[in-house]
């Protein structure tokens, strides 16, 4: 993996606020070494996101850094999956006579494998994708928020333009028929009109899912071809054809004529609920289909926008600092897609917002993120959930173009609920059903491989899910696995029902939930021991006994690095032999008790241990920052007060794991979470996710102002003598008084206000040390 470069290089880029921050974004970083990061174009939470789609195993979000050909520029895609690859629905791909000989379209290579085509360097920006293809022609894209305009450009001596739709190939080949292609003279430009759509399967989910789509292109052609598996038939440019498709593949072949320039600007509308709302959106947001270059500026100017509500002075900062930050932090907004107006599953008036791909990823990082820099938009999401479970029962831990998608944990919609509860995160929401809902969690045991919680009746009887609970309904669906690792995250959502059960009023709740958060203990061996250090979580059976998988725990030593990079690393994946820990180890689960963290640093003996124990935590390489587990531990340092050496372990993680290279993510961005735990970094603090905590570490820029969008506050945080050296706080002041808390509340983004840092190269041993200056426990008296 290559390092990040020196963080202060010396080299003196910028001094002023960036005013175009989308200059500094770079759409590649993790687009190999699976980053499986979306590279191409699309608005913030857009609905549509085009890229060229590679012929590569690792095309996830469609475009990859490795080389591979090209086997189309399609419409649709997520952001930094693991699973199958999403999407990549009604791909378009520009011919020359190279792929169909003398012109002829019954020529055309129309197989998505035998079709694709080399190509140089593509480029990108927000808003625009552009990639030079082998055969001569220049593919650019830009997009509306439900609309893409593409421009081709051809070799200057091409006769006819070549162009192929192809209705039914995805990216994972999943159609299930309910197709349509009709081609039509469309009567109000005299082009040519392409309408339709399909039914497809999710990439991690269950069910199916209806797509369609709206094209046109500015003229009639001089040759059309509709195609279905290897028959062509004409089509007449002034006729209607109408097809209903039942299979795979099938599509249209156009030849159009080159106007002055071999330039072919084709616009596509999609929509999840039919082709005419496909046809209306692409008509209003992209009336004029020749407007390339303004419908680009207006998508940066809104990128811009959105990516403004941060301010950074860059002064002394280097530019792959700079480029790291932006890059990241335009990342955390690709996913959720806001689909509001466009829900083909219910009625209703509320937001609705597709591809949460999975909570269980977003809600540690990325949500807690829009609460400060976009909580207009988060306010909606928490809107959008609740309407989720009105109209289907459940909070969704994951969904995916408009189907229910795998759970991997805890129910963790609670803790991102309870996370913007704490944060007054309030705008339109129904505080009282988001609570509703996060009680019936706790307590209606649903099927949980798509919704709710398993093992609910054990955990009432016992205190902790067992290991091969089936009380589950119904019993056993999916992988019956992940017993400790979803306690622990049962626990700490039930800690979130808590909190929000006390803002709402609810106070025998909140006694209930507080109380139910402190079930991890119920899996703490106090016996289990592991390179020097007692007491991990281990897996538990229902007669009380602590279970030992005969895999892995020989001889009945029980193994708390199993599934950690060291040992077993791709054991605990989200499949039927996955055992009883998800994406981590009990190594690092161990750690997950943010609601308690003076009780468990206690369990572990004290804060000399618990600090120890972090460190050989990390050098014995038991941790793992490419899975979200692994994000709160580098900061947990703060809760035995030596927040420097939280800055010392921050610094390290990002300058070994995080670069702007193409290969410079440690694991799948997951909807942006990566880039969400490297702007964090760099902002100087990290969310508790589920309460209203900060943890300090230090900033990467020497001044940072965040606005508050909807009551226009400003939050400054000041980093006074920041330099390569001086990255240590000795001393602070919150709006002008002393201040040596190791952490922050929520309050310096609802009421604005000013953190002043006073920086050094030496570590104080005083500041943010002592008892009144660790982040709230309950134990210690926190959250009452
Ligand atoms: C890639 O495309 C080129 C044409 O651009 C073709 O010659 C080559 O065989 C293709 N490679 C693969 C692996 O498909
Ligand atoms: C194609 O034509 C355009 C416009 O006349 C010209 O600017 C461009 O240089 C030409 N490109 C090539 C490769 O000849
Ligand atoms: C479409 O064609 C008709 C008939 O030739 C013509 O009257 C009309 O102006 C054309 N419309 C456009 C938008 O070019
Ligand atoms: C929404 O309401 C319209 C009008 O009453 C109805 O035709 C349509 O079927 C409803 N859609 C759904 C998904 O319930
Ligand atoms: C989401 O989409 C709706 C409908 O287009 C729009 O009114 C709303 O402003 C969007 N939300 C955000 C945060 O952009
Ligand atoms: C929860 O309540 C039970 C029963 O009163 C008590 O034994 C236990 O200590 C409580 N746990 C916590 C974490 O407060
Ligand atoms: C831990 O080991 C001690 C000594 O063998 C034993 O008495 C105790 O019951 C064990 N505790 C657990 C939780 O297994
Ligand atoms: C170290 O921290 C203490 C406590 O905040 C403060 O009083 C002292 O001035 C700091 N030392 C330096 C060198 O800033």
């Amino acid at each position: 993996m290559k390092a990040l470069g020196v963080v202060f290089s010396g080299v003196v880029v910028a001094s002023a606020v960036a005013q175009d921050p989308a200059q500094f974004v770079n759409h590649f970083i993790g687009t190999s070494n699976g980053g499986h990061v979306f590279a191409g174009a699309t608005l913030p939470w857009g609905s549509v996101k085009v890229v060229a789609d590679s012929l590569s195993g690792d095309n996830q979000a469609g475009y990859v850094s490795d080389g591979t050909n090209i086997t189309g520029i399609s419409q649709l895609h997520d952001d930094g999956t693991g699973g199958g690859a999403s999407l990549g629905n009604f791909p378009f791909l520009p011919f020359t006579s190279t792929q169909c000989a003398n012109n002829d379209l019954t020529k055309c290579t129309v197989d998505h494998t035998l079709r694709a085509i080399g190509h140089g360097d593509p480029t990108a920006s927000p808003g625009y994708f552009s990639i030079p293809l082998n055969n001569g022609v220049k593919a650019e894209v830009t997009v509306t928020q439900h609309a893409a305009l593409h421009r081709f450009t051809y070799p200057n001596d091409t006769k006819q333009l070549l162009f192929l739709l192809d209705a039914t190939t995805d990216l994972s080949g999943s159609f299930q028929g309910d197709g349509q292609v009709t081609v039509s003279p469309n009567p109000t430009t005299n082009g040519t009109r392409v309408t339709g759509g399909g039914r497809f399967t999710p990439s991690f989910g269950e069910g199916t899912y209806q797509v369609h789509f709206c094209f046109d292109a500015p003229t009639t052609f001089v040759q059309g071809k509709y195609y279905e598996t290897s028959t062509f038939t004409n089509l007449d440019p002034a006729a209607t054809f109408d097809r209903q498709v039942e299979t795979h593949p099938a599509g249209v072949l156009f030849g159009f004529a080159p106007g002055t320039a071999a330039t072919l600007n084709v616009r596509i509308g999609i929509s999840w609920t039919s082709t005419a709302k496909a046809c209306t959106y692409a008509e209003e947001e992209i009336p004029d289909i020749s407007a390339f270059d303004s419908v680009q500026a207006a998508a940066r100017a809104t990128w811009n926008k959105v990516l403004g509500t941060v301010e950074v002075d860059a002064t002394g900062v280097s530019a792959e600092t700079q480029e790291l930050f932006w890059s990241s932090l335009y990342r955390t907004y690709i996913s959720p897609t806001n689909i509001t107006g466009d829900n083909p599953l219910w009625n209703s008036t509320e937001p609705f917002w597709d591809s949460f791909y999975c909570i269980w990823d977003s809600f540690r990082v990325v949500h807690p993120l829009y609460a400060i820099t976009a909580p207009t938009a988060q306010a909606e999401v928490v809107r959008a959930l609740i309407d989720i479970y009105r109209n289907t029962g459940w909070l969704p831990d994951c969904r995916m173009s408009l189907d229910k998608g795998f759970t991997q944990g805890g129910s963790n919609a609670d803790s991102l609920l309870s996370d913007s509860f704490s944060k007054g995160i309030t705008v339109g929401i129904d505080w009282e059903t988001g609570y509703e809902a996060m009680v019936k969690d706790a307590t209606v045991e649903g099927d949980f491989t798509v919704e709710g919680r398993g093992g609910i009746a054990a955990r009432a009887a016992v205190g902790y899910v067992p290991v091969g609970d089936t009380s589950d309904n119904p019993p056993n669906e999916g992988p019956n696995t992940r017993s400790a690792s979803r306690l622990l995250e049962y626990a700490y959502n039930d800690f979130g029902i808590g909190l929000v059960a006390k803002g709402l009023g609810k106070t025998d709740d909140v006694a209930h939930y507080f109380n139910k958060s402190g079930d991890w203990f119920n899996l703490w061996n106090p016996n289990a021991s592991n390179t020097g250090f007692s007491g991990f979580i281990q897996p538990r059976n229902a007669d009380g006994s602590f279970f030992f998988d005969p895999r892995y725990d020989l001889n009945n030593v029980f193994r708390p690095d199993h599934c950690s990079p060291v040992f077993g690393h791709t054991d605990c994946f989200l499949n039927s032999d996955g055992g009883e820990f998800y994406e981590a180890s009990s190594w690092e689960y161990s750690w997950y008790v943010p609601q308690d963290m003076a009780s468990l640093v206690k369990t572990i003996g004290g804060p000399d241990t618990f600090s120890s124990r972090l460190d050989t935590f990390f050098s014995a390489g038991f941790h793992d920052i490419g899975d979200e587990p692994g994000f709160l531990p580098t900061y947990l340092y703060n809760y035995v007060g030596q927040p420097a050496k939280t800055v010392d372990r921050v610094d390290s993680i990002i300058k070994q794991f995080y670069s702007t290279a193409i290969n410079g993510l440690p694991g799948n961005d997951d909807s942006g979470a990566m880039g969400a735990y490297v702007v964090w970094s760099h902002l100087g603090f990290f969310p508790v996710a589920g309460q209203a905590t900060y943890l300090l570490n230090r900033p990467y820029f020497p001044k940072i102002s965040i606005t508050n969008e909807v009551n226009g506050k400003v939050a400054t945080i000041t980093a006074q003598g920041l330099s390569a050296e001086n990255i240590y706080i000795q001393s602070a002041t919150l709006n002008g008084e002393p201040y040596t808390k190791n952490w922050i509340s929520h309050q310096l983004f609802t009421d604005g206000g000013t953190l002043e840092l006073v920086m050094g190269s030496s570590k104080n041993s005083t500041w943010g040390t002592g008892q009144t200056d660790l982040p709230p426990s309950l134990s210690t008296g926190g959250f009452v």
